[in-house]
């Protein structure tokens, strides 16, 4: 049999606004209509990725800015090889929790890495979500968000408002300048209204 087209479907968004919960509502939705899913995430995603996220998360050192955006892509690099690019081949659909835009935002927005150097890696990734869903929080809202989800939090997660308030500004900035590919999400409501905005976006952007 020969599969149907693949789809690369990746959420992205500050901390908190609801990536995880959403991702897995999306992927159980699509199975339940019956299409293969692969619901993955970034950093790790692939054995050898999951190796440099821990590093990345909790790493007892800070790089230079240009560095930690390399790690972050050695990462991604494992990722397409060994998952994601099988699973398009395959015919699936990819549900991928963080992808590039979170290195633009987080390491260029958030940290002052060079956005150019950032843009040209991206560019040789070689793979473009067919859509990307930007969840959008008010800054506090995704703070008291992880707040009550409590357990110890990341190398990123212990940084201040102000970083994250970049990170906000970069997400939405990265929208703004790719209408055709991002759709910007109101994550500050329910999680089932939150879902079938996504939905109702999926169902626009992608349909079968
Ligand atoms: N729409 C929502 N309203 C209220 N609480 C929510 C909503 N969406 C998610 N949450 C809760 O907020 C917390 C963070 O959600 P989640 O882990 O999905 O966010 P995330 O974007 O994946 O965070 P991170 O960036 O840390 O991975 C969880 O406790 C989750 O249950
Ligand atoms: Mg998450």
């Amino acid at each position: 049999m020969i599969p149907g087209p693949g789809r690369f479907i990746t959420l992205e968004g500050g901390e908190g606004a609801g990536k995880s919960t959403q991702a897995a509502l999306l992927a159980d939705t699509l199975c339940a209509r019956g299409i293969p899913v692969l619901r993955t995430r970034e950093p790790g995603g692939a054995p050898g990725a999951e190796i440099l996220r821990n590093l990345l998360l909790t790493g007892g050192t800070d790089w230079a800015p240009g560095a930690e955006v390399l790690l972050h892509f050695a990462a991604r690099a494992e990722h397409v090889a060994k998952t994601i690019r099988p699973a398009l081949e395959a015919g699936m659909w990819v549900v991928c929790d963080r992808f590039y835009d979170s290195t633009l935002a987080y390491q260029g927005f958030g940290q002052g890495a060079d956005t150019a150097y950032i843009t040209a890696l991206i560019g040789l990734v070689g793979l473009v979500p067919d859509l990307t869903l930007l969840l959008d929080v008010p800054d506090v809202v995704g703070a008291d968000r992880l707040r009550g989800r409590g357990g110890a939090s990341d190398r990123y997660e212990r940084l201040d408002g102000a970083f994250h308030a970049r990170v906000n500004a970069g997400f939405r900035a990265i929208a703004a300048a790719e209408p055709g590919r991002c759709v910007v999400i109101s994550a500050d409501q329910a999680i089932p209204l939150v879902h079938q905005e996504i939905m109702a976006a999926v169902g626009v952007r992608l349909a079968e």
